[in-house]
Order: structure tokens, then sequence, then C-alpha cells
């Protein structure tokens, strides 16, 4: 291993990037017609979730196939400070929670990734103690947590506020959790991550009603139970856990990214190129596999786990509403918005998940699109050309989906924001360019007056 090895992209770096007058920028030549092959990472919302599950083992894990993004950094830095030995190698993590030492996971990162308040759930389970501070909103919505405290408390956990903290612990001297039924209000895959997680190591049988079905729950599940816990249903709406008194070490895999795949793919769709992708679990993409049909785009299997775009004569205009999965995922809207602006008639999406994801219409207007907006709701009047323009991915997916739309715009796209952006895309420019995008990324510093609308060599 060498010195590099044990780098992980960290919170400091991501910040003094985002917070730098130099904050790089991704330019994007469009109109280039795209082949070849495309390799797709773990998945970012599994390797979170599975990173704060370690900490209820008290042996050591390896976890294989984790993404290098600032957010996994940002989640390795939380263990970190809480006693946790964090080591990388490649894209396997070794990860010992055995003498873990804080039940507080600090507000500096916490506030950064709003995903770290998960490690409530095992630290609770494991500890019988937790201090974790509230998230707080991020751009997309206000992301409450109640579901998640009030499962908690369900299994026996107090939990009070304290100076913007929440701070949990289970009554008695056991320090053990209390199995229970717990009835989610909204299908929370947060929610049902961090009750599945406490249930784990709790006295008796839990049940989750109203559960979250997102293959990163069943991932965690399979995470779970291959360190000996006993969960089953995991993947439908009733997830079912005995409590068991201690996990033992494991060595796993995290499922292949479905919103990185889906990305790559609505980029073949967009550009009418006939790009592959791999690996891939096609269950996993059922409803973006779907929508690109609909749209006038098929995506053929080529085996198990690779597949194929074969882009049609016309972009069609679709409808799309988000929902829970199995329905149409929130973090693929941006994405399909993108296509629809070049789309041949009237196209609705409606984004029901949360409350304020649809701030990238202004950005895909500013590129030419017409969409109009009434509540909740974007209509999207096909235009027959985006032209390129400095654009700001105002969330992870938004700039995912203004890249994507940068692919197939006449001239030059210049895409802020790319703080977000690298959260949740590993290697994104390189993973384009190897398929024939022009697009690098540069410090904004380095724009010059639009000294080239013109296309350069990478
Ligand atoms: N909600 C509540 N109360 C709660 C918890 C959630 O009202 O206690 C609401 C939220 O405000 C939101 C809705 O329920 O309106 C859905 O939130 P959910 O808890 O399901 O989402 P999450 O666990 O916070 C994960 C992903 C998101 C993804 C959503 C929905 C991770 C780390 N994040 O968030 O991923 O959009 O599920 O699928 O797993 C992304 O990757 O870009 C991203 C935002």
């Amino acid at each position: 291993m060498n010195s590099e090895d044990n780098v992980i992209n960290t919170s400091l770096q991501a910040d003094k990037l985002s917070s730098s007058e130099s904050a790089p920028v991704i330019e994007i030549w469009g109109k280039r017609p795209l082949s070849g092959h495309i390799s797709v990472s773990g998945a970012k919302n599994s390797a979170l979730v599975v990173l704060a599950g370690t900490i209820l083992c008290s042996q050591d894990c390896r976890i294989r196939n984790i993404p290098n993004l600032v957010d996994i950094g940002r989640m390795a830095d939380v263990l970190t400070a809480l006693g946790v030995k964090v080591t990388r190698n490649g894209d396997t993590l070794d990860v010992d929670a055995s003498s873990i030492s804080h039940s507080r996971a600090p507000y500096e990162i916490v506030s950064k990734l709003r995903a770290s308040f998960f490690v409530i759930g095992p630290l609770l389970a494991r500890l019988g103690v937790a201090r974790v501070p509230l998230p707080g909103g991020c751009a997309i919505g206000a992301r409450p947590v109640a579901l998640h405290i009030r499962g908690l408390q369900a299994l026996g956990a107090e939990v009070h506020m304290d100076h913007g903290i929440v701070h949990a612990y289970v009554p008695g001297t056991r320090g053990r959790l209390k199995g229970g039924k717990i009835y989610l209000d909204y299908p929370s895959v947060g929610a049902t991550e961090t009750l599945m997680m406490a249930a784990t190591l709790a006295e008796g049988e839990t049940v989750i009603e109203n559960a979250a079905q997102e293959p990163e729950v069943l991932d965690l599940a399979n995470f779970c139970r291959a360190m000996g816990a006993r969960i089953r249903g995991a993947g439908t709406n009733t997830i079912t856990i005995v409590g068991v008194p201690s996990l033992h070490s494991t060595d796993y895999g995290i499922i292949p990214d479905r919103i990185e795949a889906g990305t790559f793919m609505l980029a073949g769709a967009i550009t009418k190129s006939p790009i592959s992708l791999s690996p891939i679990i096609p269950e996993h993409l059922t409803p973006i596999i779907a929508k690109l049909a609909e749209a006038g785009t098929r995506v053929e299997m080529e085996g198990h786990s690779r597949a194929r775009i074969v882009p049609g004569e016309k972009l069609l205009p679709i409808e799309i509403e988000t929902r829970p999965h199995p329905g149409f995922p929130t973090d693929m809207q941006a994405q399909f918005m993108a296509l629809t602006t070049l789309a041949n008639g009237d196209s609705v999406i409606t984004e029901t998940v949360f409350e304020n994801r649809l701030q990238h219409v202004a950005e895909f207007n500013r590129m030419g699109a017409n969409i109009r907006l009434t509540g909740n709701s974007a209509v999207i009047r096909g235009v027959p050309q985006l032209s390129g323009a400095p654009v700001t991915g105002t969330d992870l997916r938004a700039a995912a989906a203004l890249l994507v739309a940068g692919l197939a715009a006449e001239g030059k796209t210049t895409l802020h924001g790319l703080h977000h952006l690298d959260r949740g895309y590993e290697n994104i420019e390189a993973k384009l360019s190897a398929v024939g995008a022009r697009l690098r990324r540069v410090p904004s510093s380095s724009l010059v007056a639009d000294s080239a609308n013109q296309p350069v060599v990478v």
C-alpha cells in the first residue's frame, strides 16, 4: 500500500475547494457522439450507511467497492472521530470499531453530511448512548429526522434535544434497546436504515411497517446479515429483525450505484449514443429503464450485468412523478428533465419526495430550455436545441443533470457548483472523456472572457 492509498477524499479538501474563489468548474463542449464503455462505481448511499453500520460490530470489517467521494471521506471522518480505525486501500475500506471510544458525533462533519446522522442507530445499539447533532436542512429541503427519533423511542430509547444535539440513551443498567413494533408514517430511507441497525442488537423482535424498499436498504440488511444479524423482509414494506447480542467480522461488497448508472444512461440517451455500462443490477433500474423506453431510448441487456443504450430516432415527451422505491427515484428527476428539454412535445415532471428539488429549472432555462413551474410540477416544452451557458448545480443531482444537458448543447457549457457533484460521482470527467465527451475541469479563476467557445483536446 503506498501512502496515497491511505488518503480518503477528506472533507477538508472539499471545503477548501468550495470556499475558494478559484473553485473549479467543468467546461463541456457539447454535441459530441459518445461511444464505448463506462464502469459503474459502488453505490454512494449504500456505502454511507454500511459504513455507519460497521459501528454495530466489535470486530473488524472489510468493505469493498466503496466509491472515492467527498461524502465517503466525511463519513470516514465521523467514524474516526468516534474512535473507529478506518484504513483505505483502493476501493476497499478496513474498518475496526472494536475500541469505539466516543458516543458524540462532531457537529462540524454532521452539518456537512446529513447521512452521518444515521450513526445514531448503531451508536445507541452498541453503546446504549448516542449524541448526534441535528443535521439541519440542505439545498433540496428541510429534511426532518422525526421518524428516526420516534422509532428509536419505540425501541425504548429516551431522546431529548440539548443545544442542537440529539441525546439518545437506553435507560437502565443493561443498555440494550428492546424490540418493538414501528409503523413509519412515510417510507423514509434513512429512518428505515437507522431503525434496522438499532434493532439488530436489541432484545427481542422488531417489526418495521411501511418500511422503505430501496435497494440500498436491502444492501444494508445483507451487510448486517453477513455480520450475523437476523433480518428478513428487507426490500419489502415489512422488515422483521430479531436482535442478537453481538455481531461478527465480515468482508462485504457494496452494490453498483443505480443512480450513477442511470445518469450515464441519460448521457447516452441525450447524445443518441450507443454506449454500454456495467456492472448494473437491472432490477434496481426498472423505473429508469421503463421511462427511458417511453422517451424513445431502449436499454438492452448484454449478459446479466451489462447494459447497452439503443437510441431511437426521436426523443419523446414523458410524464414522471417521483415516488419512494419501486416508484420513480427523486435522484433521477433532474437528469430526466435534461432529456425532456429536447423532446418532441410537452413533458410533465412532478417532484413529490422533496419540497425544494426543482431549482435546476432556472438553470436549464438559461441553456435555452422552455420550462414552466407550477407548484411542484415542471411543464417542459421540448426545444430543438440547447445552447451552452454558464450554469450552477444547485444540488448533487442537479449538477449531474446540467452536465448531461451540456453534453447535448451547442457550444460550451461551464458548470459551477462542483462541490455538489463531487459528493456523488467518482471520476466523472475521466469516465465521460473515455467515451468521447469533450470536457475538462479548470479553476474558475482561469476562465477568460469567453476566449474559447472552442473545443480543446483533452
Ligand atoms: N422525512 C420526514 N421525516 C423524517 C425523515 C424523512 O418527513 O424523519 C421526509 C423527508 O423530508 C423527505 C422524505 O421523507 O421529504 C424522504 O426522505 P428519506 O428519509 O427517504 O431520504 P433520506 O434517507 O434523507 C436518502 C438518500 C437520498 C435520496 C432519498 C430518497 C442517502 C444518504 N440519501 O435520503 O439521496 O434522495 O433517500 O430516495 O441515502 C442523493 O443521493 O442525491 C440523495 C439526496
